[in-house]
């Protein structure tokens, strides 16, 4: 099924050359040793338990930019306040699936989204669904700490200004950084700019500013990559907090991380077409603790203990 096929532009296209399409990388198809990987395909009536109520449904996803297939067949469901990991080399369209849980991806030209993706059984992308609208109830904490120039306050009662909000708005943001772990470091400086604050004090302001819109789902890309250990600690427990509350899907490079916070874990990989054109698949989706003890595929035990990706 094609759904809504985006404007292309060419001022902001950026189609993967030749090159970095079919570039030689460690090949997920095969051992160190020459010998063939043994591939068990995914099998998606094998949910993992206890997805009664998902929040999202993915069938038959399949992203494209222009001509190029980045990610193809994902299939898959997200528990609801859960939170889901999704782990994978580079390359292997952890960010392009997680972009299109709230339609990011038609922002970016050239993007094309084919399958289904039902949010609470309501297909995402049908003609009657306000992207805007979406994005206010699936929310994006991206890698790079992104503050607006403007006051602590005013970047947390931005976004329910944009909704209309007038009042109420100083509880709004007191709770916003309360449940962002920030409230007690930020609450006598809240008129100063955002800019000055620590990377790691950005990253939590970026999640309160998410929250306060109050959305169901928050969808993390990378968010630690850039912070140290003491700041990604602190963004941990708040993501244990958090789940109480929202649902929570978070692209991480950092296997521990995914290990120690998420409930459910998805691994990704890149498959190589005969054509040497590399595409994303997701090869294995089970319960966290599952993925890093009893992997069924040799490609998630070898991307899990290291020996490729
Ligand atoms: N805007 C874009 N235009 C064209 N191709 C893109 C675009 N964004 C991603 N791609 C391509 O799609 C594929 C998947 O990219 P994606 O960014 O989703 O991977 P990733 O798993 O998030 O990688 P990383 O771990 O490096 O962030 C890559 O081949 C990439 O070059
Ligand atoms: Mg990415």
């Amino acid at each position: 099924m094609k759904i809504r096929p985006q404007r292309p532009s060419p001022r902001h296209s950026r189609h993967p050359s030749a090159a970095e399409r079919s570039a030689p990388v460690t090949d997920p198809q095969h051992h160190q040793d020459g010998t063939p990987v043994q591939i068990t395909p995914y099998d998606p009536n094998r949910e993992p338990p206890g997805l009664a109520d998902p929040v999202f449904q993915v069938s038959d996803l399949s992203v494209f930019y222009g001509d190029y297939e980045a990610v193809r067949d994902v299939t898959m469901s997200i528990g609801h306040r859960q939170i889901t990991a999704m782990i994978g080399p580079s390359g292997c369209g952890k960010s392009t699936v997680l972009r299109c849980f709230n339609r990011m991806n038609d922002l970016i030209p050239g993007a094309r989204v084919n399958g289904k993706i039902a949010y609470h059984g309501e297909d995402l992308y049908g003609d009657h669904v306000d992207p805007i609208e979406v994005r206010h109830r699936i929310g994006m904490v991206f890698q790079k700490p992104n503050p607006f120039p403007k006051s602590i306050y005013d970047n947390i009662a931005y976004g329910p200004r944009v909704n209309g909000v007038r009042r109420g708005l100083d509880d709004i943001v007191e709770e916003a950084l309360h449940q962002a772990a920030l409230w007690d470091e930020v609450k006598d400086k809240l008129k100063d700019s955002a800019l000055a604050l620590s990377g790691g004090q950005q990253q939590r302001l970026c999640i309160a500013r998410t929250i306060a819109v109050k959305p169901e789902v928050i969808l993390m890309d990378e968010p630690c990559s850039a912070l140290d250990p003491i700041a990604t600690a602190k963004i941990e427990d708040l993501m244990h907090n958090l789940a109480q509350q929202y649902t929570i899907v978070i692209v991480t490079h950092n296997m521990q991380q995914a290990a120690r916070v998420s409930d459910r874990t998805a691994f990704l990989t890149a498959d190589v077409d005969k054509a040497g054109v590399r595409h994303g698949r997701l090869v294995e989706y089970d319960l966290t603790s599952q993925i890093f003890t009893t992997p069924q595929d040799e490609r998630t035990e070898a991307y899990i203990t290291g020996r490729f990706g």
